[in-house]
């Protein structure tokens, strides 16, 4: 550890009690941040909110380490995180079960955990920050079984482009959709390929589905980059997209965003999946000067994004439509 919080109250105490020159007390603290990638929007966006949130804590050293979608290096990003001996880890995990182990290893060394976005399995860490993708996915399904009604599609088929499986947003996003969809038993999934959250993979996964079955009425994707993927294979494939409805969830306020993508016609629905980056800072904050015992679980908000909205909170976060 670079220092310890009771280290900095005693020489603030010190210092209060009547040293004739105040010795602003130097801390530092070193926070790795194990992020899964560096590569996506999403992931671009946390990494600079949370850079900008530990910008206010002149005494946070963050350093970010790019698990490149790869468990093992990520595996030995936290490992050498460990040998580091960081005050804290922050760690977005791949998938679950390759990483639970060496982030146990973290936290029995004595080192405070926050896992964001993607749970780890078992309990072995400080703290969890995240949206509740069970929530979203049931708020995404309870969309399309209405939009299914009110457009009269009976059956109402369903493309469902998956997250990585070993995570589990995936998961959730799958079984809360599930939920959703039970309001209108018309709707049905009738293929649910993998892009492992990559739009590059969505593409041609879309494409190959699109051949199976041309008659698909909406495509729920995992997230926004998967939805936007299988767009442009429909198009490709020469499918009336207006007739479509197209699902993401993600919500960046950026131009390529789905914010936008709403606004220019693309994506007919999405949700804010908030990244937890400067909720993650800011319990970094609470551990590690004030000693708190943080809660096991943050659980974050969401917000559903349509036509009806997208203008408004367009201007509310300043995404710039091109
Ligand atoms: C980014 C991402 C997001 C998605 C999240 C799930 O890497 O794929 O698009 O919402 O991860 O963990």
């Amino acid at each position: 550890m670079i220092s310890s919080l009771r280290t900095a109250s005693a020489i603030l105490l010190l210092t209060a009690a009547g040293a004739s020159a105040p010795v602003p007390a130097k801390v530092e603290y070193l926070i790795g941040f194990s992020q899964l990638a560096f590569t996506d929007p999403w992931r671009v966006a946390m990494n600079h909110q949370m850079e900008a949130a530990a910008r206010k804590h002149p005494e946070f050293k963050l350093v970010i380490a790019d698990g490149q979608r790869d468990d093992a290096k990520q595996v030995t990003d936290v490992e050498r995180f460990i040998q580091q001996r960081v005050d804290l880890l922050i760690i977005s995990p791949n998938e679950s079960a390759p990483l639970t182990d060496v982030v146990k290893r973290a936290y029995d060394a004595g080192i405070p955990v926050i896992v964001l976005d993607r749970a780890l399995l078992g309990d072995a860490f400080t703290m969890f920050i995240g949206a509740d993708n069970k929530v979203i996915g049931c708020k995404a399904g309870a969309y399309v079984a209405r939009w299914c009604a009110e457009k009269g599609r009976a059956p109402c088929n369903v493309l469902e482009i998956t997250g990585l499986s070993g995570s589990p947003p995936a998961q959730d996003r799958h079984s809360g959709f599930l939920d959703g969809i039970k309001a209108n038993p018309s709707v049905r999934i009738v293929a649910s390929p993998t892009s492992e959250w990559l739009k590059e993979k969505a593409v041609p996964a879309a494409a190959a589905a699109f051949q199976a079955n041309p008659d698909i009425d909406v495509v729920y994707g995992h997230n926004d980059v998967s939805s936007e993927g299988a767009y442009i294979a429909a198009r490709n494939a020469n499918l009336d997209v207006s007739r479509m409805l197209f699902v993401g969830i993600d919500g960046l306020p950026d131009p390529d965003g789905s914010i936008a993508s709403i606004l220019q016609g693309r994506l007919g629905v999405s949700y804010v999946y908030p990244t937890g980056a400067s909720e993650a800072i800011e319990w970094a904050f609470r551990i590690l000067e004030r000693g708190e015992r943080p809660p096991k679980k943050v659980v974050l908000g969401t917000e559903e994004i349509s036509p009806t909205n997208a203008r408004g909170l367009c201007a509310k976060y300043g995404c710039p439509a091109r």
